[in-house]
C-alpha cells in the first residue's frame, strides 16, 4: 500500500474516533469538577452566581420579583392566539409545545440542519403564512420565555445522530477556535480563566451555559436568547458578529447544549 493512501485511511479512522460527543461531555464535566472542586456541576445552571456568594445574594433578591415574569405572562397569551388560518403554535410542536425545550436544539434529518427553539417558532409561523418574528425582538423573547418556563425542571436530552456529527463538530470547533483582536476562543474565557474576573465580571462555566434561556438582562432591558449573548461575547474579543440563527451560531448552540446534557433547565432567568 502506498504511504499516502495509508495516511489518508489512518486520518479517516482517527477523525471518526474523534467524533464522540458523549466522551466530549464527560471530559467537559471532569474539567470543571477539577477546576472548581467546591462547586457541584448542577450549581453551574446559575452561571456566575454559582461562583460568588455576595453576587448570588443580590441576584436571589432580584429573583424574588423576577423581571422576566411579565415576559412569561405575555408569552402565554401570544402562544395561545390563533394564526389567521385558524391554527396555532400548538399544532407545530410535540406535546402542544409544553415542556419540550430540553430537546432543543435538535438536528432535523430532513432539512439536514440544526433547529433551535427560536428557529422552530419562526418555521411554524412560515408554515402558517405568518410573518417571521425578529430574533432580537420582544415577541420572540416572550414566546420562548413561556415555552422555557413550561420546561423548568426537565433535563437536557440532546441527541447527536450520525448525520449530525458534522454540525456538532463545527459547533465544537467554533467554541475552541481563537478569533478577534484579542485572539480569544470561547474556551479562553469560560475554561482557561473560569472563575476569574474580567472587568469586574466573574467568568462563568460553559457547563450551565444553556440551561436558563431566554434571559432577562438588565443591560438589554429586555429578555433575549442565548445567541444574543454569543454576539456580545464575540464583540468583546473584537470578532466579527454573526447573524442570529446563522448556521455557525446554531451549530455552536447545539454543541454547547450537548455539553449541558443531563442538567436541569431553569429558564427564563435574570442576569446583569
Ligand atoms: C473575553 C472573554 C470572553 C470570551 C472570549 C467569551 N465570553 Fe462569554 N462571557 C464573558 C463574560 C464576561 C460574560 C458575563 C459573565 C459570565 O456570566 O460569565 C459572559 C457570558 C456568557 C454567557 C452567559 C452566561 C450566563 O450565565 O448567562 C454565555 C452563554 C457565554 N458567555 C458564551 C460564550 C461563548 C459561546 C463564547 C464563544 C463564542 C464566549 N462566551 C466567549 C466573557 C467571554
Amino acid at each position: 500500500m502506498k504511504a499516502g493512501l495509508f495516511i489518508l485511511m489512518f486520518l479517516g479512522i482517527a477523525s471518526q474516533a474523534v467524533a464522540d460527543p458523549e466522551a466530549d461531555r464527560v471530559a467537559f464535566e471532569k474539567f470543571y469538577k477539577e477546576r472548581l472542586p467546591g462547586i457541584e456541576i448542577a450549581a453551574h445552571k446559575d452561571g456566575a452566581y454559582a461562583l460568588d456568594a455576595a453576587k448570588r445574594e443580590q441576584w436571589l433578591e432580584i429573583e424574588d420579583f423576577p423581571p422576566y415574569e411579565i415576559a412569561v405572562d405575555e408569552g402565554e397569551s401570544l402562544f395561545s392566539v390563533a394564526f389567521a388560518n385558524g391554527k396555532s403554535y400548538t399544532d407545530c410542536f410535540a406535546n402542544g409545545g409544553m415542556g419540550i425545550k430540553q430537546t432543543y436544539p435538535y438536528f432535523d434529518l430532513d432539512r439536514g440542519e440544526v433547529i433551535t427553539l427560536e428557529l422552530a417558532i419562526n418555521n411554524c409561523r412560515d408554515a402558517n403564512d405568518e410573518a417571521q418574528l425578529d430574533y432580537m425582538g420582544e415577541e420572540m423573547g416572550n414566546i420562548s420565555a413561556y415555552m422555557a418556563f413550561t420546561s423548568r425542571g426537565n433535563k437536557f436530552d440532546i441527541k447527536v445522530p450520525e448525520e449530525a456529527v458534522e454540525a456538532y463538530e463545527q459547533g465544537k470547533r467554533f467554541y475552541y477556535e481563537r478569533r478577534g483582536q484579542l485572539d480569544f476562543a470561547c474556551s479562553s474565557c469560560h475554561m482557561d480563566i473560569v472563575g476569574g474576573l474580567l472587568r469586574a465580571e466573574i467568568l462563568s462555566a460553559s457547563i450551565g451555559h444553556a440551561t436558563h434561556w431566554p434571559t432577562y438582562r438588565f443591560k438589554w432591558e429586555q429578555i433575549g436568547g442565548i445567541q444574543r449573548r454569543f454576539l456580545q461575547c464575540n464583540e468583546q474579543v473584537g470578532a466579527e458578529s454573526l447573524a442570529q440563527q446563522s448556521k455557525a451560531y446554531r451549530n455552536l448552540e447545539y454543541f454547547l447544549t450537548y455539553m449541558n446534557n443531563g442538567m436541569e433547565l431553569n429558564g427564563p432567568a435574570s442576569r446583569r
